[in-house]
């Protein structure tokens, strides 16, 4: 049976023993070079101190420190079973950078926890970052039993206590093992020490876990690097993440949505050109039709392509100095795209010491929160948990790494299919009739009047109101209300963030039609998303109004109409606005209501005062 291979990480706080184990570890599986040992006890003996065999790690530092090879951040050893690679080495800034974008990734995970000291902050949020990795294999070793008398109860009270952490966390851990590092105690050999437990050594654990999927047969993500011209031929270059191509594949680009076929994969040595490549590669490719494409572009088949977006959440673990707080400008790298991203939003900092998600101004240095970004251009992402290589990222402040950052998209559509157009052989036909023949019979113009804001702000009863002071008037309108078109045109759409989107863009193109024959159509929809109104305001132009009916949370739920925040409080409604699914305060609205301050009628007042000018002909 061919051997199989498992990629572990070991974290834990500094010093719990980490370097201790994995030289023990090493030396307990035979994996240590031949003399290494002597080597070391004669250095120790030579210095007057004992061996120590976190030393095994620090010769390998050094020989690390003075390699050429980049990929040498792995330690290997092997049991009767398979072969293991330690993918970083025990550093905690490096760690993070390496788990986190997605360089490395792991198919399980060793916690190291003394004995003495029990869970500490930094074990916490080594086992929260494991959560965030989607790392599911965890074994936690109570380390330094040697140094409480190979205490039973001692083990168990931490064991107690790390469990109910991870319990809380949702990582299961699939054992606890009583170790002493130091004296190779339940690593690979059993302790004779600790006769009351009965439970396997680390390397029994270990050696239960499975490899997690293999890149290879996950979908293709091959983020472009380089783009090589040779006269008329494009070369396309990168490292095939994920997934696998070959010749003649329909492949698709992203952000640009643009599709080509793979017409040859380069290669430069002898023998025949390849039809196949697969993940962990490095490939040039010539396409069938020379499409634009740049570095940045993730390339992926069209049936389980990347999500598109330019708003997005993250993870972060903060290393800068300086705290984070929203509104600052950050360089995001994401495989081989970069952007400048803005902190629109910090939406918690998470304690991993009590996991409260405290509503803060600002992050610190080495703590967790989790974010909202937004980035100018729409960006190709995945979910990080599942995809590290284009869901997690790094950030950085002119030269300096200041965070990694696990991407989600909770609470947020993928962008993708509201601006492909799927027909083709399409002729568009002109009216005859004009925008200003429209106006100069009706004596208006034709206008669309965007109410947004929370649910309970008062949308719909300003429009309803707003619609019969304008027909009164002998203005030609008409109200879309989103309860009214939920019925109907949208009766196929809920509330994820996907069909909100969608509802947005129906509503949009419908309001711009409306405004096109002349009416003055007012809408009313929370429309959460700012970039779907974005979209709303290009479909009908210069004839667009945002208004914000604005209200606060508190004062909203304290209307509640509907009692829709109440169910939603009580978690009867999920993805509820405001409470569970974001909105988006317009940026620069045309107009601003507050009807938490003002009287309905004074609202009326305002938006009937802003449309005067606005819709008289030739105006
Ligand atoms: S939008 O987000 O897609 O713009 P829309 O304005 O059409 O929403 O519909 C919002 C109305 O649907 C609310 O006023 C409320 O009555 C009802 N509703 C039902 N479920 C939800 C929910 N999960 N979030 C917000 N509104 C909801």
């Amino acid at each position: 049976m061919e051997r199989n291979q498992l990629r572990i990480v070991v974290v834990g706080h500094v010093d719990h023993g980490k370097s201790t184990l994995i030289g023990r570890l090493l030396h307990d599986t035979g994996s240590l070079p031949d003399g290494k040992v002597e080597e070391l006890r004669a250095v120790s003996e030579r210095r007057g101190m004992p061996l120590e065999w976190s030393f095994v790690l620090d010769a390998f530092q050094a020989e690390r420190d003075q390699a050429i090879t980049i990929d040498t951040t792995q330690i290997w050893f092997k049991s009767a079973l398979r072969d293991y690679v330690i993918i970083d080495a025990p550093g905690h800034r490096e760690f993070l950078k390496n788990m986190v974008s997605g360089a490395a990734q792991a198919d399980a995970a060793v916690l190291v926890v003394d004995a003495q000291e029990g869970v500490r902050e930094q074990s916490r949020r080594h086992a929260y970052l494991l959560r965030l990795l989607g790392l599911r294999q965890v074994v936690v070793v109570v380390n330094k039993m040697d140094a409480v008398a190979h205490d039973a109860a001692r083990f168990a009270a931490v064991r107690g206590e790390i469990e109910a952490y991870l319990a809380e966390i949702g990582v299961p851990a699939s054992a606890i093992v009583p170790v002493s590092a130091r004296h190779g105690e339940n690593l690979a050999i059993r302790a004779t020490s600790m006769d009351w437990y009965e439970g396997d050594t680390l390397l029994e654990v270990l050696d239960r876990f499975a490899p997690q999927t293999s890149p290879v047969d996950q979908p293709l993500r091959l983020p472009i690097q380089d783009v090589y011209k040779f006269d008329e031929r494009r070369i396309l270059v990168g490292r095939i993440e994920t997934g696998r191509l070959g010749v003649g594949d329909t492949v698709l680009f992203s952000p640009t949505n643009r599709t080509a076929r793979i017409r040859s994969i380069e290669h430069w040595g002898p023998g025949a050109a390849p039809v196949e490549a697969r993940a962990g590669q490095c490939v040039g490719i010539t396409l069938d039709e020379q499409i634009f494409a740049e570095r940045g572009d993730v390339l992926s088949h069209a049936e389980s392509a990347p999500m598109l977006s330019n708003v997005f959440r993250a993870h972060l673990f903060w290393l800068g100095r300086e705290p984070l707080r929203a509104g600052k400008q950050l360089k995001l790298k994401l495989a081989t795209a970069e952007a400048s991203v803005r902190v629109e939003a910090i939406e918690r900092v998470i304690d991993t010491q009590s996991l409260g998600s405290g509503q803060a101004e600002e992050v610190r240095t080495n703590e967790v929160a989790e974010v909202v970004l937004r980035s100018r251009e729409t960006l190709a992402l995945d979910e990080g948990s599942r995809t590290p290589a284009t869901g997690r990222c790094v950030l950085v402040d002119v030269y300096d790494t200041v965070a990694g950052g696990v991407i989600s998209m909770k609470g947020y559509p993928d962008q993708r299919q509201l601006t492909v157009r799927k027909a083709t052989n399409i002729h568009e036909v002109d009216h005859l009739l004009t925008r200003d023949l429209r106006s100069a019979r009706n004596g208006h113009k034709g206008a669309v009047v965007w109410l947004t804001g929370l649910s309970g702000a008062g949308k719909s009863t300003l429009a309803m109101r707003l619609e019969k002071r304008l027909f009164d008037r002998g203005v030609q309108t008409y109200v879309l209300d989103g309860d009214n078109v939920r019925a109907g045109l949208c009766a196929d759409l809920g509330f994820s963030p996907q069909d909100r989107a969608e509802n947005i863009r129906r509503v949009g193109e419908v309001a711009a039609l409306f405004a096109d024959a002349g009416l003055v159509v007012l809408t009313a929809f929370i429309s959460p998303y700012r970039s779907d109104r974005d979209r709303a305001r290009q479909a009908a132009g210069d004839a667009f109004h945002e208004i914000h009916v604005q209200a606060d949370l508190a004062t909203c739920e304290g209307r509640d109409p509907k009692g829709l925040y109440r169910k939603a409080r009580e978690g009867k409604i999920p993805e509820f606005t405001g409470i569970s699914a974001p909105y988006e305060e317009p940026e620069k609205p045309e107009l601003v209501v507050d009807t938490a301050a003002l009287g309905i009628e004074e609202c009326v007042e305002r938006v009937m005062a802003y449309l005067e000018e606005r819709l008289r002909p030739g105006a």
